[in-house]
């Protein structure tokens, strides 16, 4: 895991969406893997920033998004294909038919699910999986207690969570959120080839610290990506204040990424 830390969370978008810019330019069929929350949204505009600056094109880029509540149709304005149109894919010049989102809407949510796992697996992977962090620990929609080899498939949603989301809903209320949702598994995630992790705020510092120094465990899924080898974290200084080894990791990340 390779932990940066930035002072703002501005400074850590702009880092983030560097990485992806030069990925792109790199590779411009690569395959993302996107995340929702209120976290990723200045990164998503860091990125919007390069191609309105015609630095780089999404046109052949394909992306497939981490999760989607189930119940919601992607018109609704909670659901995280609205968010996505909305946060990243109207702004930027990738093809709608190349973006992907689970149907929270889907007859069959098991078959949804497994369709999905075979166009990424089609697709060659995911080339970059950017992620968010619960507060509890969570990536994608994967709560405490999920297997970390878990796959695609319906998941439920924790009352902490319920609770943390329920600020976007109708009048904030938690009744309003859907208590089941279609989420990437653990191991679908963990396959990507490099991830990217944003947190940012003190409500994520002990999923941070859980996630970076807690041991590999199932109570917190972001855990996991102490198995992966090329993942890297981005946090603000508020996000890292309970990391033990903070000093080391800024001067570690620095180092390496030549600052
Ligand atoms: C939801 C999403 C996660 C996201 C998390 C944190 O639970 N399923 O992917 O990381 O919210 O959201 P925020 O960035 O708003 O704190």
């Amino acid at each position: 895991m390779e932990i940066v830390i930035c002072k703002t969370k501005e400074e850590a978008s702009k880092l983030a969406a560097q990485m992806i810019t030069d990925a792109v330019k790199k590779n411009p069929k690569l395959v993302l893997g996107l995340a929702t929350g209120s976290t990723p949204v200045l990164m998503y505009n860091e990125m919007a920033k390069a191609v309105k600056a015609k630095k780089v094109s999404y046109k052949q880029v394909k992306s497939w998004n981490l999760d989607e509540y189930v119940g919601l149709p992607g018109t609704h304005d909670q659901s995280y294909r609205y968010f996505m149109n909305k946060n990243l894919f109207e702004k930027i010049d990738i093809k709608i038919s190349n973006t992907h989102v689970l149907d929270g809407m889907a007859k069959d949510p098991e078959a949804e699910c497994k369709k999905y796992e075979e166009q990424i697996k089609k697709a060659g992977g995911i080339d970059i999986q950017v992620l968010g962090i619960g507060s509890d620990g969570h990536i994608a929609f994967n709560e405490p207690g999920t297997s970390l080899a878990s796959r695609t498939s319906v998941v439920y949603l924790t009352p902490s969570t319920i609770k943390d989301n329920a600020r976007l809903f109708f009048k904030g209320k938690e009744k309003e959120v859907p208590t089941r949702a279609l989420s990437m598994g653990v191991g679908t995630i963990c396959e990507a080839k490099k991830i990217i992790l944003l947190a940012f705020g003190e409500n994520k510092q002990n999923a941070v610290q859980q996630m970076v120094e807690g041991g590999v465990s199932q109570f917190c899924t972001a855990s996991a990506l102490q198995l992966h080898n090329d993942a890297w974290i981005f946090c603000d200084e508020a996000s890292a204040k309970k990391l033990k080894l903070k000093k080391y990791y800024a001067w570690r990340s620095a180092t390496k990424m030549g600052k």
